[in-house]
């Protein structure tokens, strides 16, 4: 039965740890109030995120940042209403502990649990703020792990189209960034040295996959081969290039993702588009899709920087249409590191 009782406050503290960042929010009657995050610097030195590790740090954050999220609201936390952490998917050792601290409080305090799903989530911080997409639209959430695009039909209810058949775009960018000894994750680094190169420098190849789906594992080979040719022939080829070639492979990159898009958008006839997920935050895929929008005539969505990485203020956005429905988690749910919904 919906929740209707609009004269009572809703307090949801909400909870995201399902890779290397912890996070935590406050909605209150559906406004993300505070949301604020914790990165692990612990994982730059291997390349990539350690599990072990970054459980281990899960737990060292947890409570400080709960702590702060709520004084930061201005809430006690026997104002809470309803605690939804991220069930998955992600690292097994990383849900763990959002879960198990949710449901240590969620007991103390006597108040349910939400169960969100981490991809719907990236979708749904679109509703955070304004400007709102309306239904139906077409969303592309691209991640460290995960490069799908996605029918959006209402809040809780999506269909995927297409995804990835191997790599996530995320990780075509982190992975280039490795070949050219830029530290992890190397996204953001890319885009910052790709502003400074031209696009056009390195015609990298353009990977064919059925449908809407998409393959980014040929790239990273040809990336990887021309770095390795082109070191051969010229110890400092890296040095001298590194900025056509950040520019090259991210236009190639942004270049397959849009144009998937826009043929879910030919054959689907929607063109309201929206971008989630922490590659959302590239510099150049926003000004593409600008681009882009212009050309087809499409209303594109993309939601503040903070909440297109890691974050639990989608956490608490997508928990809270669950709550309006009551649709409550259990006390003895696992974990789902590969939870399929669609
Ligand atoms: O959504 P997210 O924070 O975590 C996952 O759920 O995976 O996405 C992380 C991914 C990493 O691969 C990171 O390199 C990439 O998003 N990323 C970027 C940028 N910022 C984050 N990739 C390209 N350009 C960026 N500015
Ligand atoms: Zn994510």
């Amino acid at each position: 039965m919906p929740i209707t009782d609009t004269s009572l406050t809703h307090i949801v503290l909400a909870i995201e740890s399902s890779c290397d960042d912890t996070s935590a929010a406050i909605c209150v009657d559906g406004k993300i109030v505070c949301n604020l995050t914790a990165g692990q610097a612990v994982h730059a030195a291997y390349g990539g995120v350690v599990p072990e590790l970054a459980s281990r740090a899960h737990m060292q954050n947890i409570y400080p940042l709960v702590d702060q999220v709520l004084k930061t609201a201005g809430v006690r936390k026997e104002m809470l209403t309803g605690i939804a952490y991220t069930r998955g998917p992600g690292l097994v050792g990383s849900l763990m502990v959002g879960m198990s601290f949710a449901k240590g409080l969620a007991l103390s305090l006597n108040i349910p649990m939400i169960e969100v799903h981490h991809m719907q989530a990236h979708v749904l911080a679109h509703f955070i703020d304004e400007p709102k997409p309306t239904f139906p639209f077409l969303c592309l959430t691209v991640s460290g792990g995960h490069t799908q695009i996605i029918r959006v039909n209402d809040f809780l209810s999506m269909e995927l189209l297409g995804e990835t058949q191997d790599d996530a775009a995320g990780e075509a960018f982190d992975k280039s960034a490795k070949v050219l000894g830029l530290p992890y994750p190397g996204g953001p680094l890319v885009d910052l040295y790709a502003s400074k190169g031209n696009p056009e420098a390195f015609p990298f190849p353009y990977p064919a996959a059925p449908g809407f789906n998409f393959s980014f594992s040929g790239l990273k080979t040809s990336f990887l081969y021309l770095v390795q040719d082109g070191v051969k022939a010229d110890p400092d080829f890296i040095e001298k290039n590194l900025f056509d070639l950040c520019a090259s492979i991210q236009y190639r990159i942004n270049s397959i993702l849009l144009s998937k898009v826009k043929k879910a958008s030919l054959e689907t006839g929607i063109k309201s588009i929206a971008i989630a997920g922490g590659v959302a935050a590239n510099k150049g895929l926003r000004s593409m899709l600008a681009e882009k929008a212009i050309e087809n005539n499409w209303e594109v969505f993309i939601p503040d920087f903070q909440y297109c990485t890691d974050n639990a203020g989608m956490i608490a956005m997508a928990a809270w249409y669950k709550y309006l429905q009551q649709d409550f988690g259990s006390m003895d749910a696992e974990p789902l590191p590969r939870w399929k919904i669609w």
